[in-house]
């Protein structure tokens, strides 16, 4: 009888940050320029598996079939990012072998969300399963912690380092940690304004933006931004949270685009949603946060409390074609 295939599974969350991290003080290991903050987003799952091969002379990716979730599809720069990576996490972990890693998305792959965080995250959990099995220092694996697994993740994207953590993530230079604030539940849309694949990675943005005349102060910017609204999440204070986070991520975008050479992700759709939530919060005095990261989709936060809103949105925007993909706690039959 064969030998049973020896599997390890995880799975790990993406996030959305409200305050960016966006430029490095040190890019080979990912640290960030400024600390960010971000909610993270439990239905937006990578899954990861990892097997043992004795037929392999190399580590090898391939797409793995679930139930519920996409087929997924990487580039030939994304498949060697993610096998590097996995090189790295073997020699970190002192695992031996070859190995075949196998990966899905619950979300559409080819929709513009950045999936890079949650399958960094996902892939060092279950490197770390396989470490705690394989490895010649056991012991040392095993005093790893979650704050330990975090920085091991963010030296393959630095945003994964958020995704070990909820419901909010924030990331200062010594590390990511969990955080409590008021809101521990939000409802998400993200309006996917284009399906396009971004011609300028996050990785190349954060290398472009030293070169913008603006970023002189945006260090100082994002890290008074991230007190204010440390603040005004943590006095339930909403209107003035949409505020810092408004100006946040147009501060980011603004950026991009005085750049050298300059580039942007929105387009059309983007400035339509966006224009849009604005109108609602002038009219109604509520509305969601909204933020958007390196590519179109808008992505909209709302409170608990106004999951009425967020139907109706949706509807909206469903009326006028606009693509949506909501969390569970969202119905638009209700
Ligand atoms: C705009 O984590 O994708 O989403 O560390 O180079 O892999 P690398 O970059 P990445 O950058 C994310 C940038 C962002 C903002 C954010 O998530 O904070």
């Amino acid at each position: 009888m064969s030998k049973p295939v020896e599997v390890w599974k995880a799975s790990a969350p993406s996030n959305i940050a409200l305050i960016k991290y966006m430029g490095k003080s040190q890019s080979e290991n990912n640290r960030p320029a400024n600390a960010s903050l971000s909610y993270t987003l439990d239905h937006l799952l990578t899954e990861v598996e990892i097997s043992r091969r004795e037929d392999l002379d190399q580590d090898v990716w391939a797409p793995l079939d679930l139930p519920d979730f996409y087929e997924l599809r990487l580039s030939a720069e994304g498949e060697k990012k993610f096998i590097d990576f996995f090189r790295f996490l073997k020699a970190t972990f002192s695992v031996d072998g070859f190995y075949e890693i196998r990966s899905a998305n619950n979300f559409p792959s080819d929709c513009g969300i950045a999936s890079s965080a949650s399958s960094f995250a996902a892939l060092t959990l279950a490197a770390y399963q396989l470490a705690l099995d394989v490895s010649a220092q056991k012991e040392t694996v095993e005093s790893l912690g979650l704050e330990d697994l975090s920085k091991i993740s963010r030296k393959g994207s630095g945003s994964a380092c958020r995704s070990l953590f909820r419901p909010w993530a924030l990331w200062e230079s010594e590390g990511a940690r969990s955080l409590e604030l008021p809101y521990g539940h939000l409802h998400h849309l993200v309006v996917l304004a284009s399906d396009q694949v971004k011609s300028v990675s996050s990785r190349e943005a954060h290398q472009r933006i030293p070169s913008s005349l603006l970023f002189n102060g945006r260090i100082e910017r994002a890290e008074l931004r991230l007190k204010s609204l440390l603040s005004s999440l943590n006095s339930q204070d909403w209107k003035s949270s949409f505020e810092f986070c408004w100006s946040e991520f147009w501060d980011m975008h603004a950026l991009f685009e005085t750049s050298s050479p300059a580039f942007g992700y929105m387009n059309s759709e983007s400035l339509k949603v966006l224009s849009k939530i604005r109108s609602s919060w002038q009219s109604e005095g509520d509305g969601p946060l909204v933020t958007m990261d390196a590519g179109p989709n808008v992505h909209l936060l709302y409170r608990m409390d106004q999951k009425s809103l967020a139907v109706k949105h949706w509807n909206e925007f469903a009326l006028e074609g606009i693509k949506i993909l909501a969390s569970p706690s969202l119905d638009r039959d209700s």
